[in-house]
């Protein structure tokens, strides 16, 4: 299968500017060597236009920074990875902010019955403008593509929900705001704390959220957001939380998502070359792509 490359330089859901330089650091690591060394065709779409929050009409009011912009960004990016499934490719996303996650999951979303959705994080990312203490988007995707939240964000690309609550599992969650822990309860979600990572090892994890994927869903979204990391492996992110995943276990998750065969779309999200050490956190996701996508079976 092919994969295309799509950038998505985008940092306006959140305030930190930088992790709109993401698309380039991880394309300066090496992302089409890595991927054409282990025999995948792979084409680079570029990067999608994003529009400046100065010349769109913005209403802090809300508590939801930069929404018309991140729609308008999203909806470009939600036909586009449309577009790139239709053509029976796989959609490989490079962040950008995770609020881009709000348009892969639109474009990914309609061609499945029953998609999957793996939330690799250190935040759950399930706030709306009611229980966000930032009103910074990017901490709203995952709530807003299972129809929690602001219409411009669940009913982005004319339809939602995204995700079925139960077909979602969030692996690396140690940084939840209140209003996301009474989501979680309320809806039931599927949480895999750094807590069960510790508990059970990383192994017994993902088999657990393998198995339970694979009977109920037609393909699984990865979504990957950096800080799910340790910040000692990938310091290079604007929300970085003690105590994360380690290097090595990152990549065993990898591995075993490459074996199981049911991940049909990806994204790696939060790299801020700004903040980062010589480039490591866009290597870092750049090794972690190639696990994801086959490396250790050739
Ligand atoms: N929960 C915090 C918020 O809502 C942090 C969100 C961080 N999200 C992320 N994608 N890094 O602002
Ligand atoms: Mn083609
Ligand atoms: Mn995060
Ligand atoms: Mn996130």
């Amino acid at each position: 299968k092919k994969v295309s490359i799509i950038g998505v330089p985008m940092d306006l859901g959140q305030n930190r500017r930088g992790v709109d330089m993401g698309p380039s650091a991880i394309r300066y690591a090496g992302v089409l060597e890595k991927l054409e060394s282990i025999d995948l065709e792979v084409e680079d779409m570029g990067d999608i236009q994003i529009d400046m929050p100065e010349r769109v009409h913005s209403d802090p009011a809300h508590n939801l920074r930069n929404l018309k912009a991140i729609e308008q960004a999203n909806t470009r990016l939600a036909q586009l990875v449309d577009q790139v499934v239709q053509e029976g490719h796989f959609p490989l996303v490079l962040g950008g902010d995770h609020s881009i996650a709000i348009g892969t999951l639109a474009g990914v979303s309609r061609h499945y019955e029953d998609l999957g959705v793996i939330w690799f994080d250190a935040h759950g990312d399930l706030n709306t403008a009611d229980t966000s203490p930032s009103g910074n988007i990017h901490g709203m995707p995952l709530a807003s593509s299972m129809g929690v939240g602001h219409p411009a964000l669940t009913g982005l690309g004319g339809y939602g929900p995204k995700v079925k609550p139960e077909n979602l599992v969030i692996i690396g969650a140690r940084a939840l705001d209140q209003g996301e822990k009474e989501l979680i309860r309320q809806k039931g979600l599927r949480v895999y704390t750094m807590h069960e990572i510790d508990r059970m090892g990383m192994a017994a994890v993902m088999r657990e959220a393998i198995d339970y994927l694979k009977e109920r869903t037609d393909g699984v979204h990865l979504s990957l957001d950096l800080d799910g990391v340790d910040p000692t492996d990938a310091p290079g992110v604007g929300t970085p939380v003690m105590g994360g995943i380690s290097y090595r276990e990152s990549h065993l998750a990898m591995e075993m998502l490459a074996e199981s065969g049911i991940v049909v779309s990806a994204e790696f999200v939060e790299i801020n070359p700004i903040l980062d050490e010589k480039n490591r956190t866009a290597k870092v996701a750049v090794a972690l792509m190639g696990s994801l996508l086959g490396d250790q079976l050739k």
